[in-house]
């Protein structure tokens, strides 16, 4: 065929061929040029029209632009094909096993402080106490003053208490919760509130943050023995029948007469372990008969009604439960430890 252009009818069908052989997309591209592409064997024949009598130029012409259509609508068919065919391979390649076991999703379960927490409330709700809250930004007023603990009393020296701005703290106990909830209602009255509180005091039995749970009822006649047979039974409900409490003489402005209380050391059952100091008791919170002054400052008439108050260490509870050792293991965010518990 040297010299003698191929004829438009055969270089279709040459292409048609070459197009439906490509087998991938770069297979294609080069089949497509070959045929449409400026040094194609169309092109070839388009540079011949030139020498052409006028009217077998327009039959030539049309041949060959018929033809470069059909071509490429038939490479741009045979692409999509192809496409459609990787797309099924790379799936095919990547295809789920469905028969596998699934990989097994974390649980997320609650806070060991939470479910103590929980699970105290519920005892009390037992016994007739509501559950009240009060806010962990307090005004210094409700968090000492309310409470007899005046700007220059020494008491206020054994909270180390951060500050957000003159006249407000973190607050450093639940007993606040006492003032916001007395003020303003009269006895009888019963409630607990648990909540998280702030001291300055990090060390590895102290967090700078912890919970404390306060109870407190005022009622006609509500004595020291009506304490004493509430701080039992909670206690029992928590650590178990076996659990001895011991009260100790102690001091608070806003209780008199005061107490602090210790339970005996459950993990090692009084044999001495560093949890306890070797000592066989852990201190739990304090407690007392509300002093007159605080029921005034609440405007309850002192004269008529008695009450008692406590404000116990929730996670030294939750510890006690749980067989936790260390207060820190509550707050760091180990989430191996909490598992477990
Ligand atoms: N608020 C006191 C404290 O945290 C504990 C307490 C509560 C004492 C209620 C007496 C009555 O130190």
């Amino acid at each position: 065929m040297a010299g003698t252009p191929q004829s438009v009818e055969s270089i279709e069908a040459e292409a048609r061929a070459a197009l439906a052989a490509a087998d991938d997309l770069p297979a294609l591209v080069e089949a497509r040029a070959r045929f449409l592409g400026r040094k194609g064997s169309l092109s070839a024949i388009l540079r011949t029209l030139g020498s052409l009598e006028p009217q077998a130029r327009v039959t030539l012409g049309e041949a060959v632009n018929g033809a470069r259509d059909r071509i490429e609508a038939l490479a741009a068919e045979r692409r999509i094909s192809l496409e459609a065919r990787r797309v099924e391979a790379d799936l095919a390649r990547g295809r789920l096993d469905v028969t596998l076991p699934g990989a097994p999703s974390l649980r997320g379960r609650l806070h060991p402080v939470t479910r103590a927490e929980r699970d105290i409330e519920a005892f009390f709700s037992t016994l007739g106490f509501s559950v009240e809250e009060g806010p962990e930004v307090e005004l210094e007023r409700y968090n000492f003053d309310a409470l007899e603990i005046p700007a220059d009393h020494p008491a206020r020296d054994a909270h180390d208490t951060f500050y957000v701005r003159p006249g407000v703290v973190l607050r450093t106990h639940t007993s606040p919760v006492q003032i916001r909830t007395m003020s303003g209602r009269q006895p009888p009255l019963r409630f607990i509130a648990p909540g998280r509180v702030y001291r300055h005091d990090a060390s590895p039995r102290h967090s700078p943050m912890f919970s404390q749970v306060e109870g407190f009822l005022v009622d006609e006649g509500a004595s020291f023995a009506d304490l004493k047979g509430v701080l039992y039974a909670f206690a029992r409900h928590v650590m178990g029948s076996d659990v001895k409490l011991r009260f100790r003489a102690s001091f608070f402005p806003f209780t008199e007469p005061s107490a602090e209380l210790d339970f005996s050391c459950v993990l090692c059952e009084q044999r001495g372990c560093a949890t306890c100091s070797r000592t066989g008791w852990i201190e739990w919170g304090g407690c007392g008969m509300i002093h007159p002054r605080v029921l005034e400052n609440c405007g309850i008439d002192p004269e008529r009604w008695q009450g008692f108050a406590f404000g116990m260490g929730m996670e030294r509870a939750a510890m006690m439960r749980h067989n936790i050792p260390q207060i820190r293991l509550l707050y760091e965010p180990d989430v191996r430890f909490l598992e477990q518990v």
